[in-house]
């Protein structure tokens, strides 16, 4: 009896061993955070600041790791690569989105956004969150918007009104919208990785894109495009993304501390955004490398009336209720 007594003590004791063991040895979960820009900008420093954060809070649960500059996808690859699990964070820009769902292309509508203030309260109203869930049946999920924005026009030579783009070459990410706004101009529209775009832009392949001052800044895009305009006429914002599978996947308490860690990250990183466009901007002007040309407000008008004609070519796909409350948020 007592040398029963005894093997089953023992037994429990190897068992235990066994599962402290087992919790002090298991390996934390792997997140890889793939992103195409620079790390001095508002995604690069959000995506360094959820890193920290979670090695902080739950570094010995969870580890992030974070690719800049396109070093492990571009964002023609990443969404297919999270779906396989090579990736499990991503924040591609919202123009990236169309082969998963259309109502991400109202982002992308010229002129729909008076303001970043519009911008932030559309995406935190019904219509705006409804949209971070509109991929899930791709087994994608939204997990916050992330600011970047407005984009400015930068060319090999002044664009002041419509009529100087025709017939000149932009490099636009890969956006139906964003193709049509250039069509729009009697210009040609070019899809290409934003990897690219430097050497298109110094070779001349092509003769202007349109981008935030972060980006033209960080990527040095203004140092081979002498001309920039200040034309505000479109978003550039992000949105963070995961895979259903691998964030339904966690423990409860592991995906509850990593929301928490990433909203403040995107609270960190939409509160710079605004800094980093102005900087960047004087950051370009006081280099003297490229002209910042300011439109007149005839000359602004132009620039709309030529492009809105987009925003009924898209009504359709990206919902009339949608563009009203897009609309409706300038107010
Ligand atoms: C980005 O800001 O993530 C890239 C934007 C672009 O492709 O132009």
């Amino acid at each position: 009896m007592k040398r029963h007594a005894s093997t089953a003590l023992a037994a429990l004791c190897a068992v235990a061993l066994l599962l402290c063991a087992t919790t002090a040895f298991a390996k934390p979960i792997l997140i890889k955070f793939s992103h195409v820009v620079a790390e001095n900008t508002p995604k690069g420093l959000m995506a360094n600041k959820f890193r920290e954060l979670v090695e902080q809070r739950m570094g010995d649960k969870v580890v992030v790791e974070v690719y800049p500059n396109s070093q492990l996808f571009g964002d023609d690859k990443v969404l297919e690569a999270m779906l396989l699990g090579d990736v499990q964070l991503a924040a591609p820009a919202l123009s990236k989105f169309e082969s998963y769902t259309k109502v991400l292309q109202i982002y992308d509508l010229p002129f729909l956004f008076k303001d970043m203030g519009a911008v932030e309260k559309f995406q935190q109203g019904p219509n705006g969150q409804k949209m971070l869930h509109s991929m899930e049946d791709k087994g994608v999920l939204g997990l916050g918007y992330l600011h970047n924005g407005l984009k400015q026009l930068s060319s090999s030579d002044p664009l002041r009104v419509p009529a100087d783009a025709v017939g000149k070459k932009f490099r636009i990410m890969a956006s139906d919208v964003l193709a049509a706004q250039f069509e729009a101009l009697q210009a040609i529209p070019l899809k290409k990785p934003f990897s690219e775009v430097f050497t298109l832009l110094q070779t001349k392949a092509i003769d202007g894109q349109e981008n935030t001052w972060s980006n033209i800044y960080s990527k040095k895009f203004y140092e081979v495009q002498p001309y920039i305009t200040e034309s505000n006429h479109g978003l550039l914002d992000y949105l963070v993304v995961t895979s259903a599978e691998f964030w339904n996947g966690l423990p409860d308490d592991v995906r509850a501390e990593l929301k928490k860690c990433l909203d403040e990250a995107i609270a960190f990183g939409n509160k710079i955004a605004g800094d980093k466009d102005d900087e960047d901007k004087k950051k370009i002007a006081d280099s003297g490398r490229s002209k910042i040309i300011e439109l007149t407000p005839e000359q602004r008008e132009q620039w709309v009336e030529a492009m809105k004609p987009v925003w009924k070519q898209f009504e359709g796909q990206v919902g009339t209720d949608n563009l009203e409350a897009a609309i409706a948020s300038n107010k």
